[in-house]
């Protein structure tokens, strides 16, 4: 037993967080790093002043409110917040805060890495010859298409957004964009008012948009049908944007030319049809995921909860 306050991680943190933790606080990890159901976090938050949790982690209004008096944060390892619900939390006086700006660079990167595998079939190229069916360069093998002079509509132009622009007009893409207003952080690229208006100049579509009541399957069958034949999406906001059915039978029929996804509705259960097609390149949740990007992560949640748990306001408090 210790008198030390008890900070109760559901998943696991690169070590140096960790180690952080345990040298002013009492820790309490998870037994196997693997999804909480709303029982376990319940049971987990036992005595705990703070919670350091993951997007897998749901907190709805039944989970806040049967969580311990004890429990005074949700401290989220994430800049996306979906999964708490930010009304019930304030209605029960606890403290919510994420960690905005220190993956902005990570998901740019690996946005650009969807873009270039769906345009370029790099699944296809990798499962081959991982395969063994490589049979050697053919100059007909696997033609992709070029980005270079491609437009990429970028929905949601914020941090992440902007970053994965500025990386996209290096390598010779026209950026568009739509937003809830106009953005001065890419110069050179457009503002489109219109969500279907940037929909139909898109030859490559990037979501970069929160996940909410409102943008919730936001790219539905509709929508799709405004994308140039042929157009690409990529995703590494979340999957809950996106109305699989619909991107499914456009991947089938060719309209969409190829996907890269990140994210996906109901993660780790993904839609399994997903895993049939060719054209689409599956990453597990990663956009953010470099040592240096995971370890600001933790390290900026270990200070909101630490905030918080001394009387001091969170830095990056969402309620
Ligand atoms: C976020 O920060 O919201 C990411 O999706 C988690 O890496």
């Amino acid at each position: 037993m210790t008198d030390r306050p008890l900070i109760a991680l559901t998943r696991r943190l690169p070590a140096a967080c960790e180690q952080r933790v345990e040298a002013r606080f009492a820790l309490r990890l998870g037994d196997d790093d693997a999804v909480f159901t709303p029982e376990k976090i319940i049971k987990h938050a036992e005595g705990a002043a703070a919670l350091i949790v993951t997007p897998t982690e749901q907190f709805t209004p039944a989970v806040i409110a049967a969580l311990p008096a004890s429990v005074k944060i949700i401290s989220c390892v994430s800049v996306g917040f979906e999964h708490v619900d930010l009304p019930a939390a304030r209605a029960r006086g606890l403290r919510v805060a994420h960690t905005p700006d220190v993956l902005t660079d990570a998901t740019a990167d690996l946005t650009l890495l969807l873009i270039l595998a769906a345009t370029r079939r790099a699944g296809e190229g990798e499962r081959m010859v991982r395969a063994g069916a490589w049979t050697g360069l053919r100059p007909n093998l696997l033609l992709g298409r070029q980005i270079k002079g491609l437009r990429l509509g970028i929905v949601g132009m914020g941090r992440i957004g902007a970053a994965a622009a500025r990386r996209a007009q290096a390598f010779g893409m026209k950026i568009l964009y739509h937003n809830r207003a106009p953005s001065d952080l890419v110069p050179g690229a457009v503002f489109v008012p219109s969500l279907e208006d940037l929909l139909r100049q898109s030859d490559v579509l990037s979501l970069h948009c929160p996940l909410s009541a409102q943008t919730k399957g936001l790219l539905n069958a509709a929508r799709i049908a405004l994308l140039p034949d042929g157009a690409v999406v990529v995703n590494t906001a979340r999957g809950g944007l996106i109305e699989d059915d619909a991107l499914i039978a456009a991947l089938r029929t060719g309209k969409i030319y190829g996907a890269g996804l990140d994210v996906f509705a109901n993660e780790p259960a993904i839609d399994p049809r997903y895993r049939t097609l060719e054209n689409v390149f599956l990453l597990p949740h990663i956009g953010s995921g470099t040592v240096e990007t995971r370890t600001a992560m933790g390290m900026l949640a270990i200070d909101n909860a630490e905030a918080v748990i001394e009387g001091r306001e969170p830095p990056h408090p969402l309620v």
